[in-house]
């Protein structure tokens, strides 16, 4: 092969593999249509025009196999014919440029590349983890792996980082249990119900045991492995207004993630709930378009979602927690000697993640009565009874959707009808 053909051919898989994932401008791909992929930058075609900057593709397993067969032969003329000839002639002159600086000493090969992508802020317990995995990873391996930690949302919003996983888009995630339901991992609702932990512990022994194994399991199917829990803690309400009783629910739109099991929840309480990325919350709490929301302390503190609110009720009726998944066909491509490093670092950032989460929480818990922006009120006993009595249904309703077997691999469940 010529130089210049194989020019052309790596102008070709550049394109590609920014197709499937996000331009130099930081753009990404937001829906699929048709084989067409609308760019957030607005333009509804392959080719994005500040893509024409970037011709390194990030990741080997963003190429060709997460196109579309019939959407290939559509990106070659995306690129503007001038566009691609100057590509071409640039990249012939380095890669020549390469081979006679190759003839002095080898080049080094460039690192794997791990995108791992969360929509928390860095200073949580999952965010430090994150951190703490790529610093792992990256020293283990000696530089062989590089670990690109985009924490915030930055590249993707709640569900559009399950699908990005999916495409390969990004290879990493840490994803809360209740949104990957979407995955075909309905059996994750059960870590929605409410009431159902009544301490971490209890928490801890579902996903220790082999129901955590097998929940990991059914995400396969769909080419996502599950690596590891994370922790969070347990969720309190936020509002306008004092929520003690369950009346004082009624009518009131609540932001909740995306679980069946949640919205259940919140109509039983008497609200409307709303399903919204975390990243759109503390705006729609300030326009009014919500009156309230359920997170974890850190979650509140950290998204600020504390200046916009003036009640919070310690309720501890839910818990959040994460997965720690990877698109399957990528984890299952690295070198076997990579990979074991890779799952120690792990297995060490789990660790350190779950022995934090519990300290963050009732440090964020601190920090928010401190702020004296908000009003604390824990449950009494009287009042979390009244609760569980209006949440029950929600038990009976996710049996519909969460298998028997899971359901009767958890620990307790004190709110179920007999
Ligand atoms: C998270 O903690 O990762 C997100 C939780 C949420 O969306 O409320």
């Amino acid at each position: 092969m010529t130089l210049v053909a194989w020019a052309e051919k790596a102008v070709v898989s550049a394109t590609l593999a920014s197709t499937n994932s996000r331009c130099e401008a930081g753009t990404k791909f937001q829906q699929r249509r048709q084989g067409v992929e609308t760019h957030i930058c607005g333009t509804p075609h392959f080719w994005c025009a500040p893509c024409t900057t970037r011709l390194q593709a990030s990741n080997g397993n963003m190429t060709m196999n997460t196109a579309p067969p019939d959407t290939r032969n559509a990106l070659r003329p995306s690129l503007p014919a001038t566009t691609r000839r100057y590509l071409v002639q640039w990249i012939a002159a380095a890669a020549l440029c390469c081979a006679v600086a190759g003839s002095v000493s080898a080049t080094a090969p460039s690192p794997i590349i791990i995108q791992f992508s969360h929509v928390v802020k860095p200073d949580t317990a999952k965010g430090k983890a994150a951190l703490r995995f790529k610093q792992l990873a990256e020293s283990r391996t000696g530089g062989k792996v590089r670990v690109e930690v985009y924490p915030d949302s930055q590249l993707y919003k709640d569900r559009e980082e399950l699908d990005a996983l999916r495409l390969g888009a990004v290879q990493m995630l840490a994803t809360s249990l209740s949104k990957l339901a979407g995955l075909g991992g309905d059996d994750f609702l059960a870590f929605d119900l409410p009431f159902l932990f009544p301490d971490r512990a209890a928490y801890r022994a579902a996903v220790d045991g082999p129901l955590g194994v097998s929940l990991l399991k059914k995400l396969e199917p769909r080419g996502i492995k599950g690596l590891a829990f994370w922790d969070n803690g347990f969720k309190v309400f936020t509002a306008n207004r004092p929520l003690q009783g369950v009346a004082d629910f009624k009518g009131l739109k609540i932001r909740v993630q995306a679980s069946k099991v949640l919205v259940a929840q919140m109509r039983a309480l008497g609200s409307q709930e709303s399903v919204s990325p975390l990243i759109d919350v503390r705006a729609d709490l300030t326009s009014g378009k919500l009156d309230g929301q359920e997170n974890t302390p850190t979650n509140i503190y950290t998204q600020g979602l504390h200046d916009v609110q003036s009640h919070l009720t310690v309720s501890n009726h839910g818990y959040l927690a994460y997965a720690v998944i990877v698109n399957k066909a990528f984890w299952e491509k690295l070198p076997a000697e990579l990979r074991a490093i890779l799952e120690g670092a792990l297995r060490d950032a789990t660790t350190f993640e779950n022995s934090i989460a519990e300290a963050d929480h009732h440090k964020a818990l601190d920090r928010l009565k401190a702020s004296g922006k908000l009003t604390l009120h824990t449950l009494t006993p009287h009042e979390a009874a009244q609760w569980r009595n209006a949440m029950a249904p929600v038990y009976q309703e996710a049996r519909n959707w969460i298998s028997a077997e899971t359901l009767a691999a958890l620990p307790v469940l004190p709110g179920a009808p007999p």
